[in-house]
């Protein structure tokens, strides 16, 4: 798209915005839902489209750290050092919920995550718009979050404008830390870990997250069961998964399909789709929802998700995706 045409497309976005539309946008992370933070109206809608329950809070996105502190009811030091440190990029900040923003973002509460994206369009739509704008990722509540344009069509369709940014580049959604307390507490972890967070701030983080949780009031993302495919997902050790793949009698109508680090050596099965994933932490990210979008697609009986061995914060931050994507269904 050239300069000029882009720049038409988020000027009718912004528009859109303004008279209490919804807008799916890219950032570096996952795409967002966006509507304007301040319009009631606009912010239920969000919730409708997606099947969210109330209490689950969205974050605000902002343009910049000028606008951030416009959302919040104070900026303490902690967030100066951490937005000087990470933004625009994939932290999620929570703080006190300032006036200018009502309770239902917040999922009735007092508090309020607030990030500034890492994306060209994403800024270019928050300066145009001039305003925060609310932004869950743009998937069904529960669902595979999207990283494509396709991935937000599929989910709803034509109606709703989706500004295209590309597949996003980190592909899982940002890290968020909770400044409300001392020390400060990762409650999602995600691309920025807390050894970053605590050569910022000075301080180590705690966490708070783990897929064992059942639903908490403090970070709903905490959901046991999230980022589900349709299809039953489990999640395997790769002898697990290969002697499961040899017990069961895969065939056109019992179809599986295999998330897996390295080609399985089986003879081509009749019903086998066999995904092959990156063995880095940072290009196995960004595929790893479009992967489980592409299992989906083939409507499979189950999937099968190889258990990635590998060390880090950012393989954390995967097999904290994995766990919920295959974690039973309430
Ligand atoms: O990377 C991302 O953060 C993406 C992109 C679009 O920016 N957005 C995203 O939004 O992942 P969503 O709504 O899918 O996830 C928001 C997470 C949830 O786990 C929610 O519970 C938590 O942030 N959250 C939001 N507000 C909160 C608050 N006030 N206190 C604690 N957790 C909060
Ligand atoms: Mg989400």
């Amino acid at each position: 798209m050239t300069r000029g045409a882009e720049h038409q497309r988020v000027a009718r976005a912004a528009d859109l915005l303004r008279a209490g539309k919804l807008v799916a946008f890219p950032t570096e992370t996952v795409y967002g839902l966006g509507a304007d933070a301040r319009n009631e109206d606009a912010v239920r809608e969000v919730f409708r489209l997606k099947g969210r329950p109330a209490s689950n809070p969205l974050i605000v996105h902002v343009a910049d750290e000028a606008m951030a502190r416009t959302v919040c009811a104070h900026w303490p030091r902690e967030a100066q050092a951490l937005a000087e440190a990470f933004w625009p990029g994939p932290l999620t900040l929570v703080l006190r919920r300032g006036d200018s923003i009502p309770a239902l973002v917040a999922g009735g509460g007092d508090t309020i995550a607030v990030r500034c994206p890492d994306h060209p369009v994403a800024i270019a739509l928050l300066r145009a718009f001039g305003g925060p704008l609310v932004g869950p990722s743009a998937n069904p509540s529960g669902r595979v979050s999207p990283t494509t344009v396709r991935h937000v069509r599929d989910a709803f369709g034509d109606a709703l404008e989706v500004l295209d940014g590309g597949p996003c580049r980190v592909g899982i959604e940002s890290t968020v830390v909770s400044l409300l307390q001392d020390p400060p507490k990762i409650l999602r972890a995600g691309a920025i870990d807390a050894h970053r967070i605590a050569e910022a701030i000075g301080v180590a983080p705690d966490h708070e997250f783990s897929a064992t949780d059942e639903g908490v009031a403090g970070s709903p993302g905490r959901y046991a069961s999230h980022y589900a495919p349709r299809a039953h997902a489990a999640l395997r050790s790769r002898p697990e998964l290969l002697a499961e793949l040899d017990r069961a009698t895969i065939s056109n109508e019992r179809r599986v399909a295999a998330l897996v680090l390295a080609p399985i050596d089986v003879e081509s099965v009749d019903g086998l789709t066999e995904i092959l994933m990156p063995a880095d932490a940072a290009a196995y990210a960004q595929r790893l929802y479009a992967s489980l979008h592409e299992a989906d697609e083939t409507s499979p009986e189950r999937i099968l998700v190889e258990l990635p061995e590998g060390d880090g914060p950012m393989w954390d931050a995967i097999r904290d995706r994995l766990r919920r994507a295959c974690a039973p269904r309430a």
